[in-house]
Parts: C-alpha cells; structure tokens; sequence
C-alpha cells in the first residue's frame, strides 16, 4: 500500500511540539497544577508528546466525543462517547484536540466542561484547518494552521487507517474509498 505523502515530517512536529510545551509552561507557571483533556482517539499520539515535553505540574484527563460523519465530511452534530472521570472544578484546563476543522467539536467540549465550572479552561490543537471554520471557537495554542485537506498520521485516521504514521499525511482522492 501506498504511504501518504508527507504534509508535516515528524521532526518538524517533534519542533513545534517543544515550543508549544514551552510556552504553555511559561503561561501557567505560577498557576499550579494544569489538566490537560486529551480528546479521544485523535489527540492520543499529540497529548503523549506535549504532556512529556512541559516543565509544569500536570494532570493527564480524556475525553472522547463523535461527530456523526460521512466519511471525511463531519455534520457538525457531536455525540459524548466518555466523560472526563477526574474533578475539575476549581482546576486549570487545557482541552488538547489533534485538529480543529469546522470547530464544531471544540465548541461543544468548551460548552460541556464549562459547565464542570474549572478555575480556567483554554484550547489546544496541533492542526488548524482555519478556512474550514463554521462557528467561533478560541483556540489559545495552534500547532500548524493547514489547508482544506484530509489529513492522516500522528493520532489522525481517515477510516480508522493510518493513526500510528510517524508524520502528518495526505489523504490523496485515491486513496478515499
Ligand atoms: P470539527 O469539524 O472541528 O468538529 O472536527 C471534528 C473532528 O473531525 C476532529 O476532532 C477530528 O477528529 C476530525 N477531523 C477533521 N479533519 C480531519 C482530518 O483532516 N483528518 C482526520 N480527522 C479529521
Ligand atoms: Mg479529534
């Protein structure tokens, strides 16, 4: 089987997953302990990564949401698969998505653990595909904004496939069935 061709090397996430974790310890250095919400499955791979890399005390969470989708077109109508398990009234909260397309996902995660009323809740992700937004969220930390493609690799699937490639990948029209 083909492999994808490569959108973002491993050494360049690698990078960028250092510098991310040195500014979000920089931000919540004098803040205490930090939860981070690592949403399931896609950010697994990511939240492993920059968990390891920061300096902060730290708190590791899941999460895991569905999007009711077709194929490689989400609907915008998100399902709650698990709940966070841990307390987080009163914490410091860092939602860690692997990737923020129409931003129907991220809003909906901000609206239910806001709900859990944390000291302060902030958004992460790895992969902005910003022409793609559909509603407003705030994302305080982008890893690399990228265009309208379908993207695989480092915890990203299309179909399930391809979550463990050690780089960022794209889905190619022939490869999509
Ligand atoms: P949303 O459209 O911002 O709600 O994105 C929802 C979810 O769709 C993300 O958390 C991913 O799990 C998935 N997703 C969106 N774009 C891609 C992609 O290019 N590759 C893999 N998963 C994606
Ligand atoms: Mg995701």
């Amino acid at each position: 089987m083909n492999q994808p061709p490569v959108l973002i090397s491993a050494e360049r996430i690698a990078d960028r997953v250092r510098e991310l974790a040195a500014e979000i310890s920089a931000d919540y250095a004098d803040k205490g302990d930090l939860v981070l919400i690592g949403v399931l499955k896609g950010s697994f791979v990511f939240l492993a990564d920059l968990a390891r890399e920061l300096t902060i005390p730290r708190t590791i969470e899941f999460i895991a949401v569905s999007s009711y989708a077709t194929g490689s077109k989400s609907s915008g109508a998100v399902r709650l698969i698990m709940d966070v398990r841990g307390n987080i009234e009163n914490r410091h909260v860092l939602i860690v998505e692997d990737i923020v397309d129409s931003g129907h996902t991220l809003a909906y995660l901000l609206g239910i653990l806001s709900s859990h009323r944390p000291a302060s809740i902030r958004t992460c992700t790895l992969l902005h595909k910003a022409e793609c937004a559909e509603v407003e969220v705030d994302i305080d930390y982008v890893g690399f904004p990228i265009g309208d493609e379908w993207v695989v690799g480092y915890g990203l699937d299309y179909a399930e496939r391809d979550r463990t490639l050690p780089y960022i990948g794209i889905v190619t029209p022939d490869d999509r069935r």
